[in-house]
């Protein structure tokens, strides 16, 4: 009895720790997400600082499109400032991540 204990914990053990790492990763992942939704996530897709502007839809676009977007706004090939600075900060994994979360695959 005592010689199978330290098997069974481990077994327990082992999806706990896998459960942590997915954790952290889909943590990871809302923050990004988080850094959007300010913008991209507001009825009627509109904001107001420093003058009211509208912002496109992203949700529901198609991934290929998202990414070459946010490449194009880190190559400077597009130019809104506050795109710019965002796509900037983000790597090629960050937006290939962003553009799964939000857009829908062609099908
Ligand atoms: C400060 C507000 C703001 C934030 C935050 C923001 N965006 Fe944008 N985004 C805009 C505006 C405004 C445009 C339209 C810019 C233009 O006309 O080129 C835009 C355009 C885009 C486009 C191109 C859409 C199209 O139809 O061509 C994509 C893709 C995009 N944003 C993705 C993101 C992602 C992903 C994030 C989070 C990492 C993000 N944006 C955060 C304001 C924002």
């Amino acid at each position: 009895m005592l010689r199978i204990l330290p098997a069974a914990l481990l077994v327990l053990a082992l999806p706990a720790a896998l459960a942590q790492q997915k954790g952290d990763a889909d943590s990871a992942h809302r923050n990004k997400i988080a850094m959007c939704i300010g913008c991209h996530g507001i009825p009627g897709y509109k904001t107001a600082f420093p003058s009211v502007y509208h912002v496109p839809k992203i949700a529901g676009q198609q991934p290929g499109y998202i990414v070459a977007a946010l490449k194009a706004y880190k190559a400077g090939e597009r130019s809104h400032p506050s795109m710019r600075g965002i796509a900037a900060s983000l790597s090629e994994q960050d937006m290939a991540d962003l553009a799964a979360y939000y857009g829908v695959p062609a099908k």
